[in-house]
């Protein structure tokens, strides 16, 4: 991806604010976007939410998803994955995977009412100092049965 594509990707990213969130650096991010299979989905203008994911072979991987705090639970975090999804039917992608906190209930129940599934979890997954989390993986599957 392109230096200035990569600058306009980290404004939008920066002006979704997120309560005691910790943001990815510039630098991290331009890592991130320098793999070409890694995408940026935004929604609005100016920018309330924010989804990168990564394609790898015929998945897509949720790194990061986010709604402004100031514009939640008004239906951003179900649009960025409705994107997502028509995205990923369109490229006959089989299943989207991602891994999300134990504690994190807002985005579990958004993702379960988006269609993603528990599938195990993975112990100590988010290390907070001595406070480690562990996290669900869940998936959507988009395999369609004849
Ligand atoms: C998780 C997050 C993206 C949800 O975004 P959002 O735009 O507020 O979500 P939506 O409005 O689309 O909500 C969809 C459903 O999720 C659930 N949900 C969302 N916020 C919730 C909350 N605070 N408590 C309980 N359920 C919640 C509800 O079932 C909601 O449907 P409803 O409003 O019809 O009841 C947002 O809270 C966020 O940015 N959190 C911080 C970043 C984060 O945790 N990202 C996920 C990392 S895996």
């Amino acid at each position: 991806m392109q230096k200035k594509r990569i600058e306009k990707i980290y404004e939008e990213y920066l002006s979704v604010k997120e309560n005691n969130f910790r943001k990815w650096s510039k630098d991290f991010l331009a890592s991130l976007f320098l793999e070409k299979n890694v995408f940026f989905i935004s929604l609005n203008d100016p920018t309330e939410g924010y989804l990168i994911a990564r394609k790898i072979l015929d998945e897509y991987e949720v790194l990061s998803l986010a709604a402004d705090i100031n514009k939640r639970r008004r239906g951003i975090g179900t649009m960025l994955l409705e994107k997502l999804i028509n995205m990923a039917k369109k490229e006959k992608i089989q299943r989207i995977l991602l891994e999300v906190s134990e504690n994190n209930i807002a985005a579990i129940c958004m993702y379960e009412k988006a269609g993603f599934k528990k599938i195990s979890k993975r112990k100590n997954y988010y290390n907070e100092g001595k406070d480690s989390k562990d996290a669900y993986v869940m998936e959507k599957n988009l395999i369609k049965c004849v």
